[in-house]
């Protein structure tokens, strides 16, 4: 699990924290229906550990739906096109940045998409109210080397080629779609930012209309897994999901915040994922709160599951 590829660097991937998530996927899925797709960590995680067969990947940016649709289904291609863009960029890459962002902005190109994502810092893009990526470059590096990007791409495009369907829909379209024994796993842009504007992503989501959607995927006894919020030390993070969805709410250990550790805080961030009935009924075993460093929840999963 610990070298997972990962051609796309995205704020919020929940990479580190797949192996946890995994844990609760029910024998025998049908498919696994990523609604807030992103980076499509726990897709790739997930085929990586064999445990699904077909994939529906979904994010409201389409650049980034097309984007994973390239790096599944034309890798090489995708490597070629990165490789000289990376090598275009000298000998001033932070005008080459603002060239090919520019350049973005125009025509959506999902191939550019990829260049700016490794050469922002953590992947962490920005969006002003039009809809325009408008982050600047990390200064200091210079992305991702062409080599070890093509031997992600190529990773992922072994794990996934034909078997995903990619899509840019909005997530209630997608509920409207999903069949019983599929397993939806839910990764919404996180609270805090009310309404539907997040410059951190594309899009935010309203909270009130995520759980009039949820209460339909309740009464349809489906299965999912949804990653929402949680907290930092005894400070939390948006509104909890109410009781009468009947979820099972854990909480899993997700380090030290990066803000905390210089403040030389001790100050711990803990993830919510919830889990819903029907999925709950099909584990053999109860559902914990996972606080333990993630180094050490890796090896105890690593024993579990084999
Ligand atoms: C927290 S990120 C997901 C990160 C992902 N789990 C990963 O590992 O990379 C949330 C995603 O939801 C997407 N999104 C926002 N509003 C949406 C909507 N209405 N329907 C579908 N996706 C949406 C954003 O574009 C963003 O990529």
């Amino acid at each position: 699990m610990k070298n997972l590829p990962h051609p796309i660097q995205y704020q919020g991937s929940k990479r580190n924290l797949a192996p946890i998530i995994l844990r609760y996927f029910p024998k025998a899925v049908n498919r696994l229906v990523e609604t807030f797709a992103g980076s499509a960590a726990i897709s790739i995680a997930a085929a990586a550990k064999g445990l699904v067969q077909r994939y529906w990947i979904n994010d409201l940016n389409h650049a980034l739906t097309e984007l994973l649709e390239l790096v599944a289904e034309k890798p090489e291609e995708l490597s070629d096109f990165y490789e000289q863009l990376w090598n275009h960029q000298h000998p001033d890459s932070i005008d080459h940045f603002y060239r090919v962002r520019d350049e973005f902005n125009r025509t959506h190109d999902p191939r550019l998409f990829l260049y700016l994502l490794a050469r922002c810092v953590k992947g962490s893009v920005r969006y002003n109210s039009e809809g325009l990526l408008n982050q600047s470059p990390d200064k200091r590096r210079l992305g991702t080397r062409p080599e070890t990007m093509r031997k992600n791409i190529m990773g992922v495009a072994c794990l996934l080629k034909g078997k995903a369907a990619f899509t840019s829909l909005d997530y209630r379209d997608v509920f409207k779609r999903v069949e019983q024994n599929d397993l939806i796993y839910m990764d919404p842009p996180y609270q805090g930012v009310c309404g539907h504007r997040d410059a951190r992503y594309y899009s935010g989501i309203s909270h009130e209309e995520f759980v009039e959607a949820l209460q339909e995927l309740t009464a349809r006894n489906l299965l999912f897994i949804i990653s929402y919020d949680g907290r930092r030390g005894d400070k939390t993070f948006g509104e909890f999901l109410p009781e009468s969805l009947d979820l099972t709410r854990i909480e899993i250990e997700a380090g030290r915040s990066s803000q905390s550790t210089l403040l030389g805080l001790d100050e711990v961030t803990f993830e919510s994922l919830y889990l819903s009935r029907a999925l709950t009924e099909k584990l053999n075993f109860k559902p914990i709160n996972h606080h333990k460093p993630l180094q050490q929840q890796y090896s105890l999963f690593d024993r579990t599951s084999t």
